[in-house]
């Protein structure tokens, strides 16, 4: 049961643990430009491991919400910054399925993924996206590239959203002397 003004404990833990594992899944992408080219295939397969739990504790917390509707805003902020914070928050779902979903789709085009399965942190098989698997190899590759592209793209306006949501939560606590984070904390 939620407090007034605060959400749920479930959606708070869904809150922090997505966005750490986000911003690990960022790092650890990051970092294949500086390893041995030997260790590079270990950290994407943890990326790609990674990425799938995020896609699933994000439907988890999807369902989560829509069963248990967020805290009203406080009534102090004007209407403009309702719309941009709701306006953000889409946005951020969406993302936060586009970009595991487009991952999984590039992972699932390449041209090995049939002599390398994929597995869950080495622990269990993980299928790739069938239908993109078995289309012809030249259209598989152009599949692969687009995918790619889409994944690198989203990551980018994951930047920017990042950007947008960390400032408007600042701003309501030090400028608006708001309790915003104390919305999102235990
Ligand atoms: C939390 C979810 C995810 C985030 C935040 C994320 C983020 C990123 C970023 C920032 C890059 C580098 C893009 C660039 O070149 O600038 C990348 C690359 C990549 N991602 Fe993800 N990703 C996620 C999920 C997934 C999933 C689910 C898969 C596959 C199952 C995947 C597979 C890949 C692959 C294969 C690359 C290219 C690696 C390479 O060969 O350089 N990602 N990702």
């Amino acid at each position: 049961m939620a407090q007034a003004g605060k959400y749920t404990r479930v959606a708070i833990a869904f809150h922090w643990l997505i966005a750490a594992l986000i911003v690990a899944n960022v790092v650890l992408i990051w970092s294949t430009t500086l390893v041995a080219d030997d260790t590079i295939r270990p950290l994407i397969d943890t990326h790609k491991s990674i990425g799938i739990t995020v896609l699933g504790l994000a439907a988890m917390r999807l369902l989560w919400r829509m069963a248990n509707p967020p805290p009203p805003l406080p009534p102090s902020y004007p209407g403009w910054e309702r719309w941009a914070a709701h306006a953000a928050h889409l946005l951020l779902y969406v993302v936060i399925f586009c970009l595991p979903l487009t991952g999984w789709l590039h992972d699932s085009a390449w041209k090995d993924a049939a002599t390398h399965p994929m597995r869950l942190f080495g622990l269990f098989p993980w299928p790739r996206i069938g239908w993109v698997m078995g289309v012809e190899p030249d259209a598989k590759e152009r599949l692969h590239d687009l995918f790619g592209l889409m994944h690198t793209s989203i990551a980018y306006v994951l930047y920017a959203l990042f950007v947008v949501h960390v400032a408007g939560a600042l701003k309501h606590q030090l400028v608006d002397k708001e309790p915003e984070l104390q919305r999102m904390l235990p």
